[in-house]
């Protein structure tokens, strides 16, 4: 039976990819999509929306009714969307996949309430290569992370929002755990000036922003007399979506809880 997928964020970018990637897939159709109440999507038919012709799905902005017209709800959105979102997932016993980046303690604890209830599946990145890329930078960590200066680049493309990006924030989070630092204490987010000498405790972190840059993560372990780079670069949004499909395609089989990338490819 083909699994009915609502899209909150229609209309955006990831939305738009969310769209055509749904309707390709086998096992997947549109059944609902929303987007901010008043934006320029709202009405339109989602197909044609995505480029791929009509499709009869209006893109409505009632999270609480394209929530209960589906079988699991993809949110690449805003924050201002998450703590709805969750609570119409949690009201109609939905899973959620989440995509949404530069969510606050409001928001994640929205998603720990939902998680007692339903399945929600959190990713700063749904490629299968950014999951791989965050074990492999863990490993990397544990072996050579103490005598090395550790700095995470990204880019991305100029109308993104939030700075670093969530995936560099995860891929921090996930050296510091290797190194039993915790981020908050230790991460030092661009320099300029008189800044002083490097301290080897800290993990940094540079951000670039320019053209259309999909998404690319480096994180860089320098050594004396070597350095190590892991390095990730999307050419295209369509692994971020094929991502986040497979993802509700496997969230709709697990009980209540909260899962990332990881559980799901398995590293
Ligand atoms: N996890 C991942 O793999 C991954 C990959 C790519 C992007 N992302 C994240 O996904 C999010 C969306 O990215 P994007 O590039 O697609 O952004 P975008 O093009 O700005 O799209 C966001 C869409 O959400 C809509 N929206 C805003 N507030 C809403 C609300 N309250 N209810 C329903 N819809 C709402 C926006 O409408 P308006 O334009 O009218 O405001 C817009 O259509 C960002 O947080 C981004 O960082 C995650």
């Amino acid at each position: 039976m083909s699994l009915g997928i609502g899209i909150v964020g229609a209309g955006g970018r990831m939305g738009r990819m969310l769209i055509d990637v749904v309707q390709r897939q086998p096992g997947t159709h549109l059944a609902a999509a929303t987007d901010r109440s008043g934006g320029e999507a709202v009405g339109r038919d989602a197909g044609e929306l995505a480029g791929q012709g009509a499709l009869g799905v209006r893109v409505g902005d009632d999270i609480d009714a394209a929530v209960a017209a589906s079988d699991a709800v993809i949110d690449f959105s805003l924050p201002e969307a998450t703590e709805i979102v969750a609570a119409a997932c949690a009201r109609n016993g939905r899973p959620l996949v989440l995509g949404t980046t530069g969510l606050g303690e409001a928001q994640q604890a929205a998603i720990d309430g939902l998680a007692q209830q339903g399945a929600v599946m959190q990713a700063a990145n749904y490629s299968t290569g950014v999951t791989l890329l965050t074990a492999l930078v863990e490993q990397a960590a544990r072996a050579i992370g103490v005598q090395s200066d550790i700095e995470i680049i990204e880019a991305h493309h100029r109308h993104k929002v939030d700075a670093p990006s969530g995936t560099a924030l995860r891929l921090g989070e996930a050296v510091a755990d290797a190194l039993g630092r915790d981020l908050r204490q230790c991460a030092v987010y661009g320099r300029e000036g008189q800044t002083g000498e490097r301290d080897r405790q800290t993990i940094g972190f540079e951000t670039i922003r320019a053209g259309d840059i999909v998404g690319e993560h480096t994180v860089l372990f320098g050594g004396d007399g070597e350095r190590i780079e892991l390095t990730h670069k999307a050419s295209s949004r369509t692994t971020f979506a094929a991502g986040a499909v497979r993802a509700a395609t496997w969230l709709v089989e697990q009980p209540p809880g909260r899962y990332d990338m990881r559980d799901l490819i398995g590293v």
